[in-house]
């Protein structure tokens, strides 16, 4: 029997998850607020959107990094924000990973390469002895492309490109299933992103990884991800499958994000038709009621004003939160 694309097994499940932080008496920022999606076992699922969307309090809540204002995240069936007790959470940290942006900020300068990849492999208590913690190493040393002499270095010693390499052998050391990639090659140059990008995938392919992977714009997770969502203010507004979302973009801001991508054709990017969008992105803290993309969307109108826009699945895994596409509010625009 061949196993229907609908049958895929939803490693991850986020539902209806809120991340508020008090930032004065009686103000919150809300930098999540109420976002629904979930990742199948073994995809690359991009998570894009401008700077301060919410996409790393998204990762970092899902791993319970922070503890949820509200919702549920569901890793592999089990309810993460309902763990208590630390032989659980201890459970969860071995199945669950992070790489972070900044590859000289994220490693301890004061530990050896060797200590700073060993740390989940003492924490999980996983190698019997010192020889065998050592060769794990020099192991994960080898599959990320370093190799054993490096062991005893300091990060300081390292390209950046390296020092990513090191941070995601630290995330290896504990065999997880699930790796959080927040930004991994954003503050790599250029000619080193590729071959990071290419490690993660060789190493999504030998180990059954999933991935959520974060990055500011579309053009850079097109090619990595097989689903990809996007936020705007602390809502998802838009999630689909790759190919899906770039041909066939329902929401006005992903319509205007891809607009915004240069075209390699220069007769057609001379001619195109270019969304431009007007004004600033507004606070978290008072963001606009309704939709919070209204105040820039040149097809707003008073119902998104006064209305949030329901998470509504327009195709098989074609998810959007905008009026346009909802019966109940279409007949409100011309177009
Ligand atoms: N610990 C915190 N306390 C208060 N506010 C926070 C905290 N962490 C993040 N924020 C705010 O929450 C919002 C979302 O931040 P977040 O870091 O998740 O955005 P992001 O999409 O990852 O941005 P970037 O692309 O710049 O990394 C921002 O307004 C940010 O200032
Ligand atoms: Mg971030």
């Amino acid at each position: 029997m061949t196993t229907q694309k609908n049958e895929r097994q939803k490693y991850v499940e986020v539902n209806n998850l809120k991340k508020h932080f008090k930032v004065g008496r009686n103000a919150y920022l809300r930098a999540v607020d109420d976002v629904s999606f979930y990742i199948y076992k073994g995809e690359t699922f991009g998570l894009v959107g401008e700077s301060g969307c919410g996409k790393s309090t998204t990762g970092r809540t899902i791993i319970r990094l922070y503890d949820a204002t509200a919702g549920e995240v569901l890793i592999d069936g089990v309810n993460v924000h309902a763990k208590k007790s630390r032989a659980e959470l201890k459970d969860l940290n071995k199945k669950v990973q992070m790489i972070f942006q900044d590859p000289y900020a994220s490693l301890n300068p004061r530990m050896t390469v060797k200590d700073i990849i060993a740390e989940g492999i003492d924490v999980h208590n996983i190698a019997k002895s010192k020889k065998e913690r050592d060769e794990r190493v020099y192991h994960l040393l080898e599959t990320v492309g370093l190799n054993r002499e490096h062991a005893n270095r300091y990060p300081h010693e390292f390209s950046g490109g390296q020092r990513q390499r090191i941070g995601i052998a630290r995330a290896l050391a504990v065999d997880p299933e699930f790796i959080i990639c927040d930004e991994p090659i954003s503050a790599l140059d250029v000619s080193i992103q590729a071959q990071v990008v290419n490690l993660l995938e060789k190493l999504q392919k030998e180990r059954g990884l999933t991935y959520l992977f974060i990055a500011h714009d579309l053009s850079m997770v097109k090619h990595i991800s097989d689903r990809v969502g996007v936020m705007y203010l602390g809502k998802m507004t838009e999630v689909a499958e790759s190919d899906e979302l770039y041909d066939n973009p329902l929401h006005p801001y992903t319509q205007a994000l891809l607009s915004a991508i240069p075209v390699p054709d220069p007769d057609y990017e001379r001619t195109r038709e270019r969304i431009i969008l007007e004004g600033d992105v507004p606070s978290p803290v008072n963001p606009p009621s309704g939709c919070r993309f209204r105040t820039r969307c040149p097809f707003a109108t008073e119902v998104c004003a006064q209305v949030t826009p329901r998470w509504t699945e327009q195709r098989k895994d074609h998810w959007v939160a905008c009026h346009l596409y909802d019966d109940e509010y279409k007949g409100n625009f011309n177009r």
